[in-house]
């Protein structure tokens, strides 16, 4: 059996019909349309001003030189329109590349990351406030894209950049102090948090402006270590991080780092003096500016008039404190695209100083509800909390519906654990399931949906395999070699030789959605495989092929997954 590399065969090819030339890596990819082969090939139009030739020429020449047929890995090789070239496998060829895939405990995701740090900056909710639905994306988005490169090998640094320190803080130490009841003082919580700075903003609009200079003054001691706004800070920060970490827990979210803004806060005025040193900033009406106008990206401001620093400051303080701790290859930050104009200047600033870390913004679409901004004001902020609740209520009544029994009896632990990873599944899911670009509108059946294109499906998809496999204990592992032999078990077999080149294409673009529809498109072949082809009533050689695709299908959905921070329970 020849299991050689097809794209080292097509290039060899090149080489034996053009000696004397060097040609780079030539890529055989997956045809995008089943009826062209199952690869293709279109390196010859690039070849076409280093040989002087044709580009149709050159495809013609290198495909006579391939061998079809016998024990080539190539049943056909055709040459289409001005110098395609789309290959046909063999399916021995491709039992073999099964095999490997099956032997390769990465499932043929490429260890491209292997020795390389990148810093990944997502979720960074703002302390003292409760997470509602806008604060999905960013933490779910982020938390692929962090299982993503670290399925590829990458070192990953998942830090939290807490919104942590700012002018609220006065507004809020002021509040608490004067508007929260001794109760609510002493059994603080984020809920009594954001009571307690709604009530003391509101006062801070008063005509006398007395209120509004209090809050003032109490940032200023804040800022300057005044004990007791300082301990009273640090409340309000460890109690922020005590409910955001619930959150995360239930949705299997691990940061490496808590870094919030307060972190840089010592490192601002070292950041003023490099800017200086580079000769980027100038004064402009009591203000420190950038001026990036000459890039078409404005000006950012670096130090306020009343000499307070903002977000570009932060940042950039913050940049400088990554590549120092952690030489990363890249820095990547998850924020909503509202941030955009933010991040460009504060790149090119970066570029400007010098810094060689690639830096990258993945903006995501903002979440609205009823076709409005979600905010407090608007009257129509969901609570994280609460989606989540109703998620696992909704889920929860479809296992116990499965599960024949009392229905008035408590749920058990079982399903209870169960409810939760399908309904968490269905609501990352119908997140991932999007492009990150583009805006949602949040609609509670469509968050939670528990069929079609959604995560239960897939969660669903795999218990159904795992059952299947239970019903054959120890087949599927026995040694033996695969067989590919229908048309829907060949396409199958080749859907699942491109899982690695997928996660690869999702970390490149940063778009998870990438591999969802990609997992999607799995299951759905995997069923019609299923739906055509006899498993555990064929005779004994095929049963055994059978039941092995079958297993390598679950492990490539389970490991998928995974990557999109999915749970893959055994049964549903
Ligand atoms: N806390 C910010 C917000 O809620 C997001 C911070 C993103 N990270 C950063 N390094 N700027 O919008």
């Amino acid at each position: 059996m020849n299991t050689k590399n097809i794209d080292v065969e097509l290039r060899e090819a090149f080489e034996k019909a053009f000696p004397g030339n060097d040609f780079p890596p030539i890529a055989l990819l997956p045809a995008t349309d089943a009826k062209f082969g199952d690869y293709q090939c279109n390196d010859a139009m690039k070849f076409a001003k280093l040989l002087h030739l044709p580009p149709r020429k050159i495809a013609e020449a290198a495909v006579a030189q391939l061998a079809t047929g016998g024990d080539s890995p190539f049943a056909k090789v055709e040459v289409a329109g001005p110098g395609f070239i789309n290959a046909t496998v063999s399916a021995d060829w491709l039992a073999g590349r099964l095999g490997d895939l099956a032997a390769d405990g990465f499932l043929g995701v490429p260890q491209s990351g292997a020795g390389k740090k990148v810093v990944i900056d997502y979720s960074s909710p703002n302390a003292a406030k409760q997470m509602h639905i806008g604060h999905i994306r960013s933490t779910v988005i982020g938390n692929a894209l962090d299982r993503i490169f670290r399925g590829l090998g990458y070192d990953v640094v998942a830090d939290n950049h807490l919104g942590d320190w700012g002018t609220q803080f006065g507004i809020l130490i002021k509040g608490y102090r004067e508007l929260l009841t001794q109760d609510e003082r002493d059994h603080l919580t984020v809920a009594n948090l954001e009571k307690c700075y709604v009530l003391s903003a509101a006062r801070a609009k008063e005509e006398d402006g007395v209120w509004k200079d209090a809050c003032r003054a109490e940032l200023v001691k804040l800022q300057q270590g005044d004990p007791d706004d300082v301990a009273l800070w640090k409340r309000f920060i460890d109690i922020s991080i005590g409910e955001f970490d619930r959150m995360y827990a239930k949705l299997g979210v691990k940061f490496d780092t808590y870094r919030g803004e307060s972190y840089y806060n010592d490192m601002m005025p070292a950041v003023l003096e490099r800017l200086e040193k580079a000769g980027l900033s100038e004064p402009s009406e009591g203000a420190l500016i950038v001026n990036l106008e000459g890039d078409g990206l404005g000006v950012a401001i670096v130090r306020k008039s009343d000499g307070g620093f903002n977000y570009t400051t932060s940042d950039l303080a913050c940049v400088d404190s990554r590549v120092k701790d952690y030489a990363p290859e890249r820095i990547v930050y998850v924020t909503d695209d509202r941030q955009q104009l933010h991040f460009k200047q504060f790149f090119k600033i970066c570029e400007k100083l010098g810094y060689a870390t690639k830096l990258v913004h993945v903006p995501f679409g903002l979440m609205s509800y009823g076709g409005k901004a979600i905010s407090t004001r608007e009257g129509n902020l969901i609570r994280l909390d609460d989606l989540l609740a109703e998620a696992v209520r909704r889920a929860l009544a479809i296992v116990r519906s499965r599960d024949a029994g009392d229905a008035s009896a408590e749920p058990t632990p079982g399903q209870i654990e169960l409810a939760e990873q399908i309904g968490f599944g269905a609501v990352k899911y119908a997140d991932l399931s999007h492009d990150p670009g583009t805006a949602i509108d949040f609609n509670w059946d469509k968050a939670l949906a528990l069929e079609g294109n959604s995560g239960p499906y897939l969660q669903y998809a795999h218990a159904r395999v795992c059952s299947l496999l239970a019903k054959a204990p120890g087949e599927a592992e026995a040694p033996g070699a695969f067989a590919v032999s229908t048309p829907s078990e060949k396409q199958l077999a080749l859907q699942l030789l491109k899982f690695g080149g997928v996660v690869a294409r999702a970390a490149d673009n940063y778009k998870p959605s990438i591999l969802a529809d990609y997992l999607f498109q799995t299951a759905q072949l995997y069923s019609s495989f299923y739906q055509n082809s006899p498993i555990l009533k064929s005779e004994p050689a095929v049963r055994a092929a059978r039941l092995r695709l079958c297993a390598l299908f679950g492990r490539v959905l389970a490991k998928g997954l995974d990557l999109l921070g999915i749970a893959a329970p055994s049964r549903i």
